[in-house]
């Protein structure tokens, strides 16, 4: 278990998963990825959520050696995605006498995944605002649906003015990585979270009425100090305003042409004084850390060489996922490339159309097989025009 401390009677019982291959089968974590939970210690003495089933033996250790001769009274669950909620059910079964703190959603959906005897009974169903006294701590409920899943909520406990977090203000990496928190925060919030902006500020709302000295999500560190520059970057990201001034230039290019192109206008657009400029192969980079840095940036280029009469699919899977994720509020460049029937750019823009305030710049670039001079003039146009945008 990783060395945390969070105060004499807040103990981190939570585990580091340094094996996982794709977190959520999905997501590549180079640093592994953390589970986190807690124990508070009191008259009563409640559990803060469980973790992933791939670490039910570290955690029942922790958790034993944090309770010591001591039972719990209540599990509180937060969220009911397996990578929290895996040792619900085996807990339930170890404590019989211990109850589970609820809200009415979860209560529902708890039967989905466990069969836990008795459920009704042993379930205290928390509400908006509900208190719940351990002894010389209050646990404080509130419901932050969709922040990820529809039956999330989070807990402030009052004495020690502490935000337990669920997934919000997560991370990916495990505790001990030294990384920079809003790398990896930032990739994490945009593919997991990212769809839901306007529920993240629902609940940033709420958190504004706290006074928040700690945050303890269920994933990446405990936040202690600096608090307003990670609510500020929430408050960014679920925005959907751009955070920093940029173009993002991604192609999905099959024998290298199209790459040409874009690796040249992207040398264009630094050359005309474009602040930050970042081109990213999409058969070759991890679409999460894509999506991260085209939510980050204010301006967007597509070059897309066109395949079976459509977009290369890497392409098709990049517009897929920004529509899912709810991109909107960019300008967006266009390259196509296509040796016969170039149409790559036209169903690009098709579905740019479906999403929000998304603004198509300046002339759409056509690549025929490779780059010519007058594709060149074609790219120092367009460079100029997402300058000037
Ligand atoms: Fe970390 Fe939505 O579970």
């Amino acid at each position: 278990m990783s060395n945390v401390t969070i105060s004499d009677s807040v103990l981190y019982i939570g585990v580091d998963d340094k094996t996982i291959d794709l977190f959520e089968s999905q997501y590549v974590v180079p640093n592994g990825v953390s589970y986190n939970s807690y124990v508070i210690l009191d008259e009563k003495i409640a559990i803060m959520d469980t973790v992933d089933a791939r670490a039910t033996d570290e955690w029942f250790a922790n958790l034993e050696a944090a309770l010591g001769d001591k039972k719990p009274s209540y599990l509180v669950v937060s969220h009911l995605e397996p990578d929290h909620a895996g040792n619900i059910q085996k807990t339930a079964e170890k404590y019989p006498e211990m109850q589970l703190v609820v809200n009415a959603k979860e209560l529902a959906m708890l039967p989905q995944f466990f069969e836990i005897d008795n459920l009704k009974d042993r379930a205290v169903v928390v509400a908006e605002g509900d208190t719940l006294s351990l002894g010389s701590h209050t646990l404080q409920f509130f419901m932050a649906p969709m922040v990820h899943w529809p039956e999330v909520m989070v807990t402030y406990e009052q004495s020690e003015k502490i935000l337990f977090s669920a997934d919000g203000f997560g991370k990916f990496g495990a505790l001990d990585a030294d990384e920079d928190w809003a790398c990896e925060a930032r990739r994490y919030y945009m593919n997991i979270v990212g769809k839901y902006g306007a529920q993240v500020q629902t609940l940033l709302k709420k958190a504004a009425t706290l006074d928040i000295q700690t945050i303890c999500p269920l994933h990446g560190p405990i936040l202690t100090e600096n608090l307003d520059y990670y609510i500020g970057k929430y408050q960014v990201w679920s925005s959907y305003e751009a955070e920093d001034e940029g173009i993002v230039v991604v192609y999905a290019s099959i024998h290298g042409n199209t790459g040409k192109a874009a690796k040249q206008l992207g040398e264009m657009l630094q050359n005309k004084g474009a602040k930050k400029v970042k081109v990213f192969d999409l058969s070759r980079s991890d679409m999460a850390e894509v999506i991260e840095d085209i939510y980050r940036y204010e301006k967007l280029v597509l070059a897309c060489a066109t395949y079976d009469g459509g977009m290369f699919p890497v392409m098709q899977d990049l517009l897929y996922h920004l529509k899912l994720k709810n991109f909107q509020n960019h300008k967006v460049g266009l390259v196509q490339n296509g040796s016969w029937g170039p149409v790559a750019g036209k169903q690009m823009a098709a579905q740019l159309e479906t999403m929000k305030n998304i603004e198509i710049v300046g002339p759409m670039v056509t690549i025929k097989s490779t780059v010519k001079p007058e594709t060149v003039s074609a790219l120092e146009e367009l460079a100029d025009a997402m300058i000037q945008a």
